[in-house]
């Protein structure tokens, strides 16, 4: 008989070994045209559900809150999918996701189907790059994408994609990690950096509270160049 205090060491000792197999698959990096993907896409799945529930629901309603009723959407770099679920089943968009790893599109779409959407709000997921997006011109009216952009090759190519694939009044919104912020992604540039020569205009690019109030990402709101004039850009702090 297994006494309670060693079941809970026993139970710690597993979650401890899970934590850290998948910590480690998740921080591998694996480098492919296009790319950078995650060593690890079931853990990095069970990770998001649980790190980035609380990064999710506000980047969803204030998605929503840009979005037209029904409106068309795509998520670039959607992962395991749980951003373009959530805008589909909560807020009733039309979402399509789109990610460069079949590995987290073969997630998405298992997420989908757990989640029972059924076939009126089930987001339609889909193998791809951000630099050469498989969709004609003006198909979307928003496009989003979290903590993806500096996994692109060319996030610049990428920005020009979703500015071709959105309709003339458009949306781009896009969340990464804002640079420098110890102890995550030191090293990465100011991601507004990729918005320069891209044919997407600055709105807004403004820091976010997350987690709690640290602030680690910035939301960076764009539109087409020509119909931004005007528009002011708040630097991020
Ligand atoms: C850190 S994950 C973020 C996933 C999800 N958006 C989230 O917030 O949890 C970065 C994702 O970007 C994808 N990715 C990397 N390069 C890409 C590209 N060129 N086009 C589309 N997706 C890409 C990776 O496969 C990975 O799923």
């Amino acid at each position: 008989m297994v006494r309670p205090r060693s079941f809970v060491i026993l139970l710690g000792a597993v979650a401890a070994v899970s934590v850290v197999r998948h910590g480690v698959g998740i921080a591998r990096r694996k480098t492919v045209p296009g790319g950078i993907l995650i060593g690890d896409a079931v853990g990095y799945d069970k990770m998001s559900r649980i790190v980035l529930g609380s990064f999710f629901r506000p980047v969803a309603a204030d998605v929503a809150s840009i979005a037209p009723d029904g409106a068309g959407v795509l998520e670039v770099g959607c992962g395991p999918g749980h951003l373009s679920i959530e805008l589909a089943r909560r807020h009733g968009l039309d979402m399509t996701g789109l990610d460069l790893d079949p590995a987290m599109i073969e997630r998405a779409r298992a997420n989908a189907d757990r989640a029972g959407n059924g076939s009126e709000h089930a987001p339609s997921f889909s193998v791809g790059d951000a630099s050469s997006l498989p969709y004609p011109d003006g198909s979307f009216d928003v496009v989003v994408s979290t903590l993806s952009m500096h996994h692109w090759d060319d996030a610049t190519a990428g920005l020009a994609e979703i500015e071709r694939v959105l309709r003339p009044d458009g949306r781009a919104v896009v969340w990464d990690f804002r640079s420098g912020v110890w102890p995550f992604h030191t090293h990465l540039p100011d991601p507004v950096e990729a918005t320069h020569g891209s044919p997407l205009g600055m709105v807004s690019a403004t820091p976010w509270p997350w987690p709690w109030k640290l602030n680690l990402v910035q939301r960076i709101e764009m539109t087409s160049a020509d119909r931004s004039s005007g528009n002011s850009r708040s630097v991020p702090g």
